[in-house]
């Protein structure tokens, strides 16, 4: 018996918190997670706001052993090819273990971070097959892609359907920076009588969000290629925006207060740093808000993932209103 730190999460809320702390690389694997009546203590590695109340809990040591957990490095499996992370020194020994995994074909080393417009990243092939386009599942959908020209991570799994769990059916929704469509295809999926308009940049992306829709069936999808700006002009009545743009996601948002309906939407992401997660940049929504003769009000703000060192991708929800100093 060890004590540890630990969330105190409802138990319902239990799989879904347990989920997000897997990506946020906080669940404490070696202690097993504990339970009341009521509640839930899952442990964690560190310190963390957002996910439920923080406090120290007596845990029993873990018995089973995880083979992935087994892996001597850092990596991210998008369908069968691995990407090992580009600070790791020893990729071929990691490679060798994961290629014993029947499910994983190709390894590849990140070889810079996600960076440019299109949120692409370098690799350089370690080993398996010579291959760089794989098709991934997620929340009962499928999604082909090519790791090396467009943006994706498994990460963001357990967001994507929070946020889908927020819309209703009938809805407008508009995802201003829909990569390959994890957002978008999950909520037409889900909800066939929403309308969704999904917007990007990178043509590339759109190539594969286009067969993304095909491969799952989706009808209720409008697909824009060309920058969000001139892309959503014209639309009025969006009960949800997602702007999955996090290092310039302001720079959008009077395009974003433009299309969404009094009483709508959006979820915003960012990088904050540790010591402001979340108060600066309510402050800049506020201050675009203001501008637009809109107000917002808060509904949820939240730590996605780690990003880097004091470094986190962050949600905020907030409902859009007019200003009720806005006489028109
Ligand atoms: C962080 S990725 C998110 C993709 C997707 N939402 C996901 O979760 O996988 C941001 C996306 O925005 C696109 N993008 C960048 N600038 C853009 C712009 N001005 N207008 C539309 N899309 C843009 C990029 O090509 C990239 O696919």
């Amino acid at each position: 018996m060890i004590e540890s730190l630990c969330i105190k999460v409802p138990r319902n809320a239990g799989e879904s918190t347990r989920k997000s702390l897997i990506e946020l690389r906080l669940l404490d694997n070696n202690l097993k997670i504990k339970s009341s009546q009521d509640y839930l203590f899952i442990p964690v590695s560190k310190p963390i706001e957002g996910l439920g109340e923080l406090g120290t809990e007596i845990f029993e040591i873990s018995g089973h052993e995880n083979p992935m957990l087994a892996v001597p490095g850092a990596y991210e499996l998008i369908g069968d090819i691995a990407i090992i992370d580009q600070h790791e020194k020893n990729a071929l020994e990691i490679a060798n273990v994961l290629l014993k995994h029947k499910n994983i074909k190709t390894i590849f080393q990140a070889t810079s971070a996600v960076s440019g417009e299109y949120r692409t990243r370098e690799v350089s092939f370690i080993k398996g097959e010579t291959k760089t386009q794989t098709i991934y599942r997620e929340n009962g959908c499928k999604y082909l892609l090519d790791i090396t020209q467009v943006y994706f991570t498994p990460r963001l799994s357990t967001e994507r359907m929070r946020i889908a769990d927020q819309v209703k059916n009938g809805d407008n929704v508009v995802d201003m920076f829909a990569g390959i469509g994890p957002f978008s295809i999950l909520i037409a999926k889900r909800y066939p009588d929403t309308h969704v308009i999904a917007v990007d940049k990178n043509p590339v992306a759109v190539k594969y969000l286009r067969e993304n829709a095909r491969l799952n069936k989706i009808k209720n999808i409008e697909i824009r290629e060309g920058d969000a700006r001139d892309e959503v002009k014209g639309i009025l009545d969006a009960d949800h925006v997602i702007m999955n743009l996090p290092h310039s996601g302001l720079e959008f948002m009077d395009s974003a207060f433009g299309i969404i309906k009094r009483g709508g939407t959006i979820h915003f992401y960012a990088i904050s740093h540790e010591d402001d997660l979340f108060e600066g940049v309510t402050a800049e929504i506020e201050a675009c808000a203001r501008k637009a003769g809109l107000q917002v009000s808060p509904l949820d703000r939240r730590i996605v993932r780690p990003y880097a060192p004091y470094q986190y991708n962050i949600c905020i929800d907030f409902r859009v209103s007019s200003s009720p100093y806005n006489k028109s």
